[in-house]
């Protein structure tokens, strides 16, 4: 089987060990973790199968404020890929409690801009259990576009969503 890249941003916090764990439930032998800020668009081309991480970090873009996230440094990179053919999903961590109005603000940015490139997230991942108000990382079936994890209020909760998602991605992903 052909390697999942999972690429992910930022590095040396809560999304870096949601995508140590996600690699750890999938087999770390089949994914590679690359940290986002590192990686150019060629990078991501070598892989037909990705998965993308991000924590949202204040932004409803990338690029609007002036401190750079790992993400706003990917951008430009971002932006020359050639995603034909691949299949894409994506996980994204937010504070529901800090944040009940923006919640998870970075994956539905991150979606927004996958779909502007034709691309279709894989593995929706239901709102249930989680208490906000508003969120731009629901779809158009109520779900959130990928995995959803709050590592800030319910860390003990993470890795039961990381195994409630996988099987949604699994047939795509072929793991
Ligand atoms: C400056 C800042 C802004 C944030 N803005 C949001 C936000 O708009 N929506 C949200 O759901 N979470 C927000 N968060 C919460 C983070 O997404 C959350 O703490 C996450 O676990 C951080 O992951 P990291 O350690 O990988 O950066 C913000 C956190 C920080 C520090």
């Amino acid at each position: 089987m052909d390697k999942i890249g999972l690429f992910f941003g930022p590095v040396g916090g809560n999304c870096n060990n949601v995508a140590t764990k996600v690699a750890e439930q999938i087999g770390n032998n089949k994914v590679d973790l690359i940290p986002i800020k590192d990686a150019k668009h060629s990078d991501v081309e070598k892989y037909d199968k990705i998965i993308f991480g991000i924590s949202s970090l204040g932004k409803d873009a990338w690029d609007n404020e002036d401190t750079e996230t790992d993400w706003d440094k990917f951008l430009p990179e971002f932006n020359k890929i050639d995603f034909t053919g691949k299949t894409i999903a994506a996980f994204g961590l937010g504070n529901q409690i800090t944040y009940p109005s923006h919640f998870v603000e970075s994956l539905g940015f991150l979606a927004h801009e996958l779909a502007s490139k034709g691309v279709k997230l894989v593995g929706e991942f239901p709102t249930t259990g989680f208490e906000y108000q508003e969120s731009h990382a629901v779809n158009e079936n109520g779900n959130f576009y990928g995995l959803v994890v709050d590592e800030d209020n319910e860390k003990e909760k993470t890795d039961e969503r990381i195994k409630a998602w996988l099987p949604s991605i699994k047939d795509a992903f072929g793991f």
